[in-house]
């Protein structure tokens, strides 16, 4: 692995060992070393700017897992089709198609969402002392199943098993694999039953990035709200929790042509990392607009800056907040944290056992 990724994350993981007068620091030794960016100005001029693009996380893990040489056939067809990797008038294009469909599941969470939370909630709470990551591993599963059923026009139990997760730093070869292998069933499955209800096959990458662009950061908030309040009766409010738990732990772009911006000097085919929590950190260090660093309003990096800014916002923070009135409903719901903390790894925060 990279020297600087270890060094990213255990910035990510002890933070206390950060400057927080500083702006950004090198990640590595070379003369156009990676940047590691921390402060809100200068990481919406970067996200700004045109000479900085997102970079293709697929061909980094794939270096990582010493697989370099091999093609994930699914996975990369999934980051080709949708935005995140796209730039200029593909970028908006493929948005527009996609903020089209996720506007279609946003209304359609109205009329099912509750009803859906309360079931799940009231067979949850029969047992007690339950594994946190199991508990919203399978919320957000059975969730998202539901939401790719109604779009699908099918059972939830007619589709096929899902991908564990993809989201990790220390991503494995067969890991990998087996989740390529996982998406490859479940893009066919549902390309199949776009067909047949009349639907525009196309839009199967599109639907499958809800479960994998949406699930995982999603996984880290939910399970953020029960590690650091194990408590179900103590409430957050969707807001405040995807606030601090900002749980894309990097925003990684590459600079595509030299350029400058404030007084760094930045070379083509430099990396930058720009960091959402430890953003967020120092604003707060520096007592900025203290009310609304509270919040993910329009201050906050949880859901990035600029022209990638997630379009899954309106999404989340509406399962966020039925998620969390359910646990605020049930005080008998008692989770056993014990051995388990929050740890944030290259691209999300997550648990750990201690
Ligand atoms: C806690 C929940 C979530 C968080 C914190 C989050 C955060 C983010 C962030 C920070 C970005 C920008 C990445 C960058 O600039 O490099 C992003 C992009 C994206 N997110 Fe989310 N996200 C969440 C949930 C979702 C959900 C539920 C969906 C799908 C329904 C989703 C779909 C996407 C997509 C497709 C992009 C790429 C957009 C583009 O490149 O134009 N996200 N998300």
């Amino acid at each position: 692995m990279p020297s600087s990724s270890l060094k990213l994350r255990s910035i990510l993981n002890n933070p206390s060992s950060l400057d927080l007068t500083r702006t950004w620091i090198p990640l590595d030794e070379r003369p156009d070393p990676t940047l590691f960016v921390y402060d809100s100005a200068l990481a919406k001029q970067i996200l700004r700017a045109p000479t900085v693009q997102t970079y293709n996380l697929v061909t980094y893990w794939k270096i990582v897992s010493g697989i370099n040489g091999e093609t994930l056939t699914a996975i990369e067809t999934l980051f080709a089709s949708t935005p995140m990797f796209q730039h200029g008038h593909a970028h908006t294009g493929t948005r527009k198609r996609l903020l089209a469909l996720y506007n279609d599941v946003e209304s359609q969470l109205d009329l099912w969402l509750p009803d859906f939370c309360a079931t799940f909630f009231s067979q949850a709470e029969v047992e007690r002392q339950k594994n946190p990551e199991e508990f919203v591993g399978q919320f957000l599963e059975s969730l998202i199943r539901a939401i790719l059923a109604h779009h699908l026009d099918c059972s939830s139990a007619s589709l096929p098993d899902f991908p564990k997760s993809i989201f990790r730093m220390m991503v494995r070869a067969n890991n990998l694999r087996e989740y390529d292998r996982h998406l490859a069933e479940l893009a066919a499955n549902a390309e199949r039953m776009l067909e047949k209800s009349g639907q525009d096959p196309e839009m199967v990458w599109i639907l499958m990035s809800i479960s994998v662009m949406g699930k995982e950061p999603l996984f880290g908030a939910l399970l953020y709200s029960i590690l650091t309040k194990p408590s179900a009766s103590v409430g957050w409010d969707a807001n405040t929790l995807m606030h601090h738990s900002a749980s894309v732990s990097i925003l990684g772009r590459e600079v595509i042509a030299d350029c400058n911006i404030q007084d760094i000097s930045l070379k083509k085919g430099q990396l930058v990392h720009i960091c959402p929590f430890l953003i967020h950190l120092r604003d707060a260090f520096l007592k900025r607009s203290m009310a609304v660093a509270e919040r993910a309003g329009p201050s906050s990096f949880s859901f990035g800056f600029g022209s990638h800014l997630c379009p899954g916002r309106k999404i989340s923070l509406k399962i966020a907040q039925h998620f969390l009135d359910q646990m605020a409903l049930r005080p008998g719901l008692v989770f056993d944290t014990s051995g388990l903390r929050m740890t944030r790894d290259f691209t999300l925060a997550s648990a750990t056992q201690t």
